[in-house]
């Protein structure tokens, strides 16, 4: 039976959201005297672990040149904004500043196994699988079914790529990623009530669409622990939940996986996740967002704005729960 506790994106959005936290942090920049100059300035400072942090090998792969095709209405997050406000339950279970408590992630060495339906498994440590992808920055929106968004550059490669070196047969039907276990590196998965491994899935049309990204940086550097170092998803179409981080297992499968909160909250969270204004979550409106930078908010758009590129993923495809 599940335990029902509640957890930060399980309340109303007026309450779920820390509008006041997000004013507070605001109000100790303006107190700073940083104001909105200051934060721009900030957004090209490393977030604050990177200065004490081991160093990360791969950061001589970076910065790396940013594919001009991927386009968004809106300025970048100031980067000292989109890194301290995470939602990595692993360490904290709520979007909040999570920079200390990720700092546990040991993000060398690092294994990525590719295993299921493939010609044959493989595991690559990681930064043998950098030197292998065609990296480039992409700027993407990223919108959280919490309501709050940023707008990122990211770094990585399309999971196509590597769909393409996993050579899956053709009885593969689904890609599943799973995050790392280890309970003394991530105190949360101490809690027996959430479904660990952190569980995603996509079918093997999403993954291989031009859209879908492996992230390992952004702003220009390897991603901070927060973001889901060393490896994360990025499909800005979805709600962000879909977007594992700190990836370990990559797996090709025939039936549909079951994914971290669709077990645990399936009245509320579902396989697709495709961003629509119109389907409200059970309990909030999606019709608006909160970007992080602002304190107002601005329309959500279908499928985040990148309909023209993905809609056609779910012609004929009537299932219901397509933007859960
Ligand atoms: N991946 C893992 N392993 N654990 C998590 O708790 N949270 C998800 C997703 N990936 C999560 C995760 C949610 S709810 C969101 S909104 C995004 O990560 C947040 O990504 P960000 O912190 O880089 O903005």
């Amino acid at each position: 039976m599940l335990i029902k506790n509640p957890r930060g994106w399980e309340l109303p959005e007026s309450a779920a959201t820390p509008e006041a936290l997000f004013r507070d942090r605001r109000s100790v920049l303006a107190g700073l005297g940083l104001g909105a100059i200051g934060a721009a300035a900030a957004a090209f400072a490393p977030p604050a672990h990177a200065a004490t942090g081991p160093a990360d090998p791969s950061a001589k792969l970076y910065p790396v040149k940013r594919n001009a095709k991927y386009v968004t209405d809106r300025p970048l997050t100031a980067e000292k904004n989109a890194a301290s406000w995470n939602n990595f339950y692993e360490y904290q279970q709520a979007a909040t500043d999570i920079t200390d408590d990720a700092a546990k992630l040991k993000i060398r060495p690092w294994e990525v196994k590719i295993t299921g339906l493939v010609d044959k498994p493989l595991t690559f440590a990681i930064d043998d699988l950098l030197a292998k992808m065609p990296l480039e920055e992409r700027v993407y929106r990223h919108r959280c079914v919490e309501t709050w968004s940023m707008i990122v550059p990211w770094t990585g490669f399309p999971l196509k790529a590597l769909v393409d070196l996993a050579k899956p047969t053709s009885a593969a039907k689904y890609v599943k990623l799973v995050t790392f276990l280890n309970k003394d590196m991530a105190p949360g998965q101490r809690q027996f009530w959430w479904p660990w491994p952190y569980t995603e899935g996509l079918t093997i049309e999403e993954a291989t669409h031009e859209l879908t990204f492996l992230a390992t940086g952004v702003y220009g550097h390897p991603a901070p622990p927060q973001h889901g170092a060393p490896l994360r998803l990025a499909v800005p179409w979805k709600y962000g939940f879909k977007a594992v981080k700190s990836i370990v297992e990559i797996s090709f499968v025939a039936e549909r996986p079951r994914t971290f909160w669709e077990t645990y909250q399936p009245k509320e969270y579902g396989f697709w996740a495709n961003v629509n204004p119109g389907v409200a979550h059970p309990r909030w409106s999606q019709a608006t967002e909160r970007p992080l930078d602002t304190s107002g908010r601005v329309p959500t758009l279908m499928y985040n704005g990148y309909g023209e590129f993905v809609a056609s993923l779910y012609t004929g495809n009537t299932d219901p729960r397509l933007f859960m």
